[in-house]
Formats: C-alpha cells, structure tokens, sequence
C-alpha cells in the first residue's frame, strides 16, 4: 500500500505531516480521504477471523464501537500530530477526560486537580468520581513543582489544564509532570487550548494529553469529538475504561476531525494574529481593567508561556472596569459579529460574560468588574475591532 509522506514519516515537518498523516489513498481507491464508515456489526467470513478478532479487539475491526476505519484515520492523524503513539476517539471532549480519569482512578484514590479547570471537568469529580470514593484535591493551578509537598501515598492522577478556563492562568507543565513522574503518579493535560500545534504534551513529560476536538480541530462549529492521546504504555489500559464506558465517536464527527485537521496550522495562525490584534486594542481602552492573554508580554503567565508553548490560540479574556450590569448587557446583546454561546474555535467570534468564581475553591478570582471571554473568529479583524468599539461605547 503506497502511504502519502511515508517516506518522510520521521523527518517531516509539522505542516507536511498534518498535510499526510492518517491517509491512505491507495487503499481507496485512490480516493484521498477515508470513508466514513457506519457501523455497528462488523461479519467474520470464518470462525478463524472471528476468534483473530475477538484476541485483539482494539486493533482488529471488530465492532462499531470499538472503531472503525475511519475513527482510526483520525487517531493515527491526531496522534502523529500532538507526538504520542496512540490516540483514542471520544465523543466528546469532555469524555476524553471523564474516560481519562476514569481508566486511572479508583475508590480510595487521591487526584489532584487544577482549580481553573473546565467547570464540566470539575463536576465529573464532585460528582461521579466522589460518589465512587475518589477524593479530589483541588490546587492553585501556579504551584508548579510544589504540587509534590500535596501528593499522598494514595495519589494516582494529576491533572493539568494549562491555560485555566476563564482566567488564563498559565501551569509550569513540565515540573508538575516530573513532581508526578517521580512518584509514579500519572500527568494528565487538557491541551484543548494549546492544540497539537501550540503546546507538545510529551515533550513536556506530560503522560496523557486531552484535546477536546470539537474546539479547533474540527474548527467549524459543527461536531462533537474528543480525543486522547498517550504513548503505547498507557493505550490498553485508557481503550479498556472507554469501551467499558461505552464511549465512542460518531464516524461523521471523526471525519469532520480528520478533515479540520488538515486545515489546523492555517486556521490557528490567523485566530493568533486577529486574537493578538483584538487584545492589543482592547488593552488600550479606557474601559478595560486588565487583558487575561498570555502572550501579552504583561500577563503575569508570559514568561512560561514563552518558555513552554509555541503559539496562541484566539481564546483569551477580558476584565472590565466595573460597570452597571445592564451596560454589559447592552454591549453584549447588541454585538453584530460576536455571538453569545457556548464553545469555542470554530470560525466564528463569541463574547460571554464569565463568573470564575462559581467554580473555584483552592483559589479566589479577585478581578472586581465584569470578565468576558472573547474568542477571535475568522472574520475580517477590522470588522471585529468596530464591532468591540461601538460595543464598548455602550458601556458609557
Ligand atoms: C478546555 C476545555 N476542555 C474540554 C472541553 C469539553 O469539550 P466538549 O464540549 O467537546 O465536551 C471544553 C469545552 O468547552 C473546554 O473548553
């Protein structure tokens, strides 16, 4: 079978290799990208082919919950790309962590959780993990190599999201990761914001990185797919908890991964540039207490930023002076291009209003006016900057 890149499969770059990965034309008939196969049962032609699959369900097609061909494509694209050996597919973000700490975790554990991170993810914990007798340490998501004065005997996960959801608080990963590694405990990393192109997990000694790839991989507003992704050692044990989780991704969502994928590099480096564009402004306004953008070169986050990740992505924050809240809310209902809504990285602008605090406990956001979470879309970056200007005017 002639693979597109296989030649350079080791020495590619990055672009090539998200340009290549995951594809095999020749084996379809020419065809270059996958199908999408729907599938549930998959037939055995012999009983020989039956019990070959049933020894090795996670590598052979065997039933459509396990995988198919096409989630496969994805994963051995998403893997390539984020530099790991395996990659599993979820669906959902959300999923691919809640499988995640699932596969690790057991009742007696002790995990140690950034208090920043995505407020689903927190619930799980509370929720779920406390009820099965997981106990969850929530830490101040700056504590860097301190984390390992919190680890107990009973330790078994922590988990990082790096920056923090709504307040951009940036982690030193790789002393979290090497403080856990020492102790045997596994690292797990939400990536969703850095992606597999802005922060490399493992070269960072992160075990387990998370990309919720309904964000910018797929990029266009319109799936719902995770994905986790680990070196070889930690594959088996992460495909037992998802399939006996029942968990498994669309083959349409797949797809739509795999085909975002492709466009991934060209996407972020224009929601970079319109995001810096918009936080450089937005800095200059009197209206504006503080920008939360790490690669701003006064947030307090810059220096790991630079040191640690590659790129931005279009997602940062905004804390107002303080203001009446029906100003906030003109500002915001009256928004031509930036919409209000959950999600983020597709090619459209958003503005929500954020209360961090509804979901911190190790922590304190001590920002005293209204915080918006701004995402940088694909539209024209002038058209955007008049839009936040006539906004801001309504705060008056
Ligand atoms: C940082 C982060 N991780 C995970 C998720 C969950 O992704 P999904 O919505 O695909 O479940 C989100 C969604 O907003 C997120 O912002």
């Amino acid at each position: 079978m002639k693979k597109r890149g296989k030649k350079k499969k080791g020495t590619a770059r990055r672009d090539t290799r998200i340009a290549t990965s995951g594809l095999d034309p020749h084996g379809n008939f020419g065809i270059i990208n996958p199908p999408v196969y729907h599938a549930s049962t998959v037939l055995f032609p012999t009983v020989k082919d039956l019990k070959k699959a049933v020894s090795d369900p996670f590598n052979n097609t065997y039933y459509g919950r396990f995988g198919t061909p096409t989630s496969a494509a994805f994963e051995e694209a998403v893997a390539e790309i984020e530099g790991g050996e395996r990659a599993i597919a979820t669906s959902s973000g959300l999923a691919a962590i809640t499988c995640a700490l699932t596969a690790f975790l057991e009742s007696g554990d002790h995990l140690l959780m950034a208090d920043t991170v995505y407020e689903p993810t927190r619930k799980f914990c509370d929720g779920i993990l406390k009820g099965f007798g997981v106990e969850t340490e929530y830490y101040d998501p700056l504590i860097g190599g301190g984390i390992a004065d919190l680890m107990r005997d009973n330790t078994h996960a922590v988990f990082m999201e790096s920056p923090g959801s709504l307040t951009f608080e940036v982690q030193d990963v790789p002393a979290i990761a090497a403080a856990a590694r020492e102790r045997g405990v596994v690292s797990i990393l939400d990536n969703t914001w850095g992606t597999p192109l802005f922060f490399r997990p493992f070269e960072h000694g992160v075990d387990i990185a998370i990309e919720a790839a309904t964000k910018y991989i797929s990029g266009h507003a319109d799936a719902m797919l995770g994905a986790i992704i680990m070196k070889d050692v930690h594959f088996k044990r992460l495909k037992t908890a998802t399939v006996a989780l029942g968990n498994s991704a669309g083959p349409d969502d797949c797809y739509l991964g795999l085909r975002g994928l492709r466009t991934l590099s060209v996407r972020l480096a224009r929601h970079q540039e319109t995001g810096l564009t918009l936080a450089r402004w937005l800095n200059k306004q009197p209206e504006v207490a503080r920008m939360l953008h790490p690669a701003l070169p006064d947030d307090p986050g810059h220096r790991l930023w630079k040191r640690d990740f590659i790129g931005t992505s279009g997602l940062f924050g905004v804390e107002l002076n303080p203001v009446a809240e029906g100003k906030v809310e003109a500002m915001l209902d009256g928004f031509d291009l930036f919409g209000m809504g959950f999600s983020w990285g597709g090619f459209e602008s958003l503005a929500l209003p954020v209360e961090p605090n509804r979901s911190r406990s190790a922590t304190t956001w001590k920002g005293k006016g209204p915080l918006l979470r701004i995402h940088a879309g694909l539209e024209d970056p002038d058209d955007l900057l008049a839009d936040l200007e006539a906004g801001l005017k309504k705060l008056g």
